[in-house]
C-alpha cells in the first residue's frame, strides 16, 4: 500500500482523491482551511510558508505526492498576478525540487487552458501551448519547471468534474443547481472540452502511477462536447427540463479572465501507454448521477470548512 500525500484535498479533486482512494492506500490530504470530519488523515498547513514542504515530507515521508493545490479560478488569478505565479508556478517547483532529491513519485495537476484557438484542431502533447489567460500562463509556467526538475514527475493536463464541499465547485453542480431549481441558466455553445469525472480521473491516475509513467500526459475524456451539449446532457441524465438551458456565446458572458474556445484534448497517448481506453462523458455522468441518488452530493457537504 502505497503513502501518497495529496495537496489541496479540500478542493474539488482532491476531497473526490481521498475519499475514493483512502481505504487502498494511505493518504494523508493536505488542507490549508481546517475541514471537519474527513474520513482519512489530514495535516492542515499553508504551502507557501517558508519552510512548511520540507518539514511535511521529512514528517510524513510520502511514496507520492500528488499536487492539486492551485488558484484554479481563472478570473481570481486576472486580479493578483504574482500570488497565481508564486501559487501555481513557484511552488510546483519547490515540490519538484524535493521529490526529485527524495525519489518520491510526483503527479502534478496542471490544464487543458495551457491551450486556446478559435478551430476545431484536437492538442496533443508535442503541441506548443499558447494560453491566454494568466490562469493557464501561471500553469504552463508550473509544468514547465516540474518537467526540468523532476524527469520522473507525471504532468497531467486536465478537466475534470464532479460533487464538491462547497456544492458550487464544478460546472457539473453549476447546471445541476440551476436545473435542480428550475432556474434557467446558459451553456457556452462555442467552447469544446473533454471532461472527465473525478472518480474515473482518480482511477487513471492510480494507474499511471502503478505504471511508472513519467511525462506529460493529456489526462482527459474521451468524448468531446460543448459546454452547451454538457449542461443538456446533465439535464437529460437528471431527468431534468432541458429547455432551462439556452445557447450564449463566451464572447457575449461577463466573465473577467479570457477563455479557449478550443480544449480539445488528444488522449491518445495515455490510452497507449496503459492499454485501455479513458471513460467518455457516458460513463462519467452515469457515476455523477448514481453518487447523487446514493446521497453524496449532501455527504460531501458535511465535511464543511470551519
Ligand atoms: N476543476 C477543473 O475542471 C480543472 C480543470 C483543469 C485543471 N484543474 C487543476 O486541477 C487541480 C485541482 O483543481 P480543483 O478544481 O480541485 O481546485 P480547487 O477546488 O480550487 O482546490 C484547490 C485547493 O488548493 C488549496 N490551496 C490553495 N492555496 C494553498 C496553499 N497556499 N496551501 C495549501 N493549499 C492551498 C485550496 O485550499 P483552500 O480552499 O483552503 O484555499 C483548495 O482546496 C488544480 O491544479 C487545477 O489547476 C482543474
Amino acid at each position: 500500500m502505497s503513502k501518497i500525500l495529496v495537496t489541496g484535498a479540500g478542493g474539488l479533486f482532491g476531497v473526490n482523491f481521498c475519499l475514493n482512494s483512502y481505504q487502498h492506500h494511505q493518504i494523508i490530504g493536505i488542507t490549508r482551511r481546517a475541514i471537519k470530519a474527513l474520513p482519512f488523515a489530514t495535516e492542515q498547513a499553508d504551502l507557501l510558508e517558508k519552510g512548511v514542504l520540507p518539514k511535511l515530507v521529512e514528517k510524513l515521508r510520502p511514496d507520492v505526492i500528488i499536487h492539486a493545490a492551485a488558484n484554479a479560478n481563472l478570473d481570481d488569478c486576472e486580479k493578483d498576478p504574482k500570488h497565481t505565479f508564486t501559487l501555481n508556478a513557484e511552488l510546483p517547483a519547490r515540490i519538484a525540487e524535493v521529490t526529485s532529491q527524495r525519489g518520491i513519485q510526483l503527479i502534478h495537476i496542471s490544464t487543458d487552458a495551457v491551450f486556446h484557438d478559435n478551430t476545431d484542431r484536437v492538442f496533443t502533447e508535442q503541441d506548443t501551448p499558447n494560453p491566454n489567460n494568466l490562469y493557464g500562463q501561471s500553469k504552463l509556467s508550473g509544468e514547465e519547471y516540474v518537467l526540468q526538475i523532476d524527469p520522473y514527475a507525471i504532468v497531467a493536463r486536465v478537466n475534470f468534474f464532479g460533487w464538491s464541499i462547497s456544492g458550487k465547485k464544478s460546472l457539473a453542480e453549476f447546471f445541476f443547481n440551476h436545473l435542480a431549481n428550475n432556474k434557467p441558466c446558459f451553456g457556452f455553445p462555442d467552447v469544446f472540452f473533454c471532461p472527465l469525472y473525478v472518480e474515473d480521473l482518480g482511477e487513471v491516475l492510480i494507474k499511471m502511477i502503478d505504471k511508472q509513467l513519467a511525462g506529460l500526459y493529456h489526462v482527459v475524456g474521451s468524448d468531446t462536447l460543448s459546454k452547451y451539449q454538457f449542461g443538456q446532457q446533465i439535464a437529460q441524465v437528471f431527468g431534468y427540463d432541458i429547455n432551462l438551458i439556452s445557447p450564449k456565446s463566451v464572447e457575449l458572458s461577463t466573465l473577467v479572465s479570457p477563455r479557449s474556445n478550443n480544449l480539445r484534448l488528444s488522449n491518445a497517448k495515455l490510452s497507449t501507454a496503459l492499454g485501455q481506453s479513458i471513460p467518455g462523458i457516458g460513463q462519467g455522468l452515469d457515476r455523477f448521477y448514481t453518487q447523487f441518488k446514493h446521497g453524496y452530493p449532501q455527504k460531501i457537504r458535511t465535511y464543511q470548512q470551519s
